[in-house]
């Protein structure tokens, strides 16, 4: 495995509300991630594993710390660029626990919805959408429309809408949790393939203990400290 990063966070704190209100959720988080890695995200309800992922993504705002994806620092103390969507479109690709599909659209154009938006050739864009959903074995269904598919089959598009715009990272919270044990397996199978074929960084929230032995290293929030621990296993 390279030793190139892909993540890397350093002091990072956030905190939400004011007063009677105010919720410590992350405290001095410092951590580093490979290119090519599947992380598990674990921690119980409320301890803040959505409020890292949208910090990561540049969605939500950390109060303060520094974060780089890839080579790029993107915040110190602020964000270091005004666009963070444009990074957001071109790094990061992110997968919901509802699959979020847009329900009044074809399987080929809720893929290439968001490629359109950045004004990425409509004919590339199809292409790549074709090749992905070949991919996941659900190349047939381009024409069907979101329900009438099954849940692992919505969640693979899900996938698939992730990857069109080729990230460096996904950021996954809960994928599977609306699969049973053995689509879920499937699923973590699927995001594993894909770090270790296209080299992408995945960083995946899950309550299933049954996943973590298919991932490389499991992070924790442990009483708002986030703790990555060293490698499960070498593949
Ligand atoms: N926009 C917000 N305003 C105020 N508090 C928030 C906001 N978003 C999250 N929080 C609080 O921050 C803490 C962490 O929330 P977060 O959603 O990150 O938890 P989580 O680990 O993803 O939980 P779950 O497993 O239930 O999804 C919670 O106490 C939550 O109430
Ligand atoms: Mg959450």
């Amino acid at each position: 495995m390279g030793s190139t990063i892909a993540i890397k966070v350093e002091h990072l704190n956030k905190s939400f509300g004011k007063g009677e209100s105010f919720v410590d959720v992350i405290q001095d988080a410092s951590f580093s991630i490979r290119k090519g890695e599947l992380i598990a995200l674990v921690a119980p309800s409320g301890a803040g594993k959505t409020t890292l992922l949208m910090m990561l993504g540049c969605v939500d705002d950390p109060d303060n710390g520094s974060i780089w994806l890839g080579a790029e620092k993107v915040y110190a103390n602020k964000w270091l660029t005004k666009e963070t969507r444009k990074i957001r479109r071109e790094k990061i690709g992110f997968i919901f626990q509802a699959h979020y599909l847009i329900p009044f659209l074809n399987i080929i154009d809720n893929l290439t919805l968001l490629p359109q938006a950045s004004k990425t050739d409509e004919k590339v864009s199809k292409a790549k959408a074709r090749e992905l959903l070949k991919y996941f074995d659900i190349a047939e269904k381009e024409n069907a429309m979101p329900s009438q598919l099954s849940g692992g089959q919505n969640q693979r598009v899900a996938i698939a809408r992730a990857l069109v715009n080729n990230p460096e990272i996904i950021l996954a919270d809960e994928p599977t949790a609306a699969l049973d044990a053995n689509r879920s397996v499937d699923v973590v199978n699927m995001l594993k393939k894909i770090t270790r074929e296209q080299g992408v960084t995945i960083i995946m929230v899950t309550h299933d203990e049954r996943m973590l032995p298919y991932c490389d290293r499991v992070m924790k929030i442990e009483d708002k400290k986030v703790v990555l621990d060293e490698p499960l296993h070498t593949t």
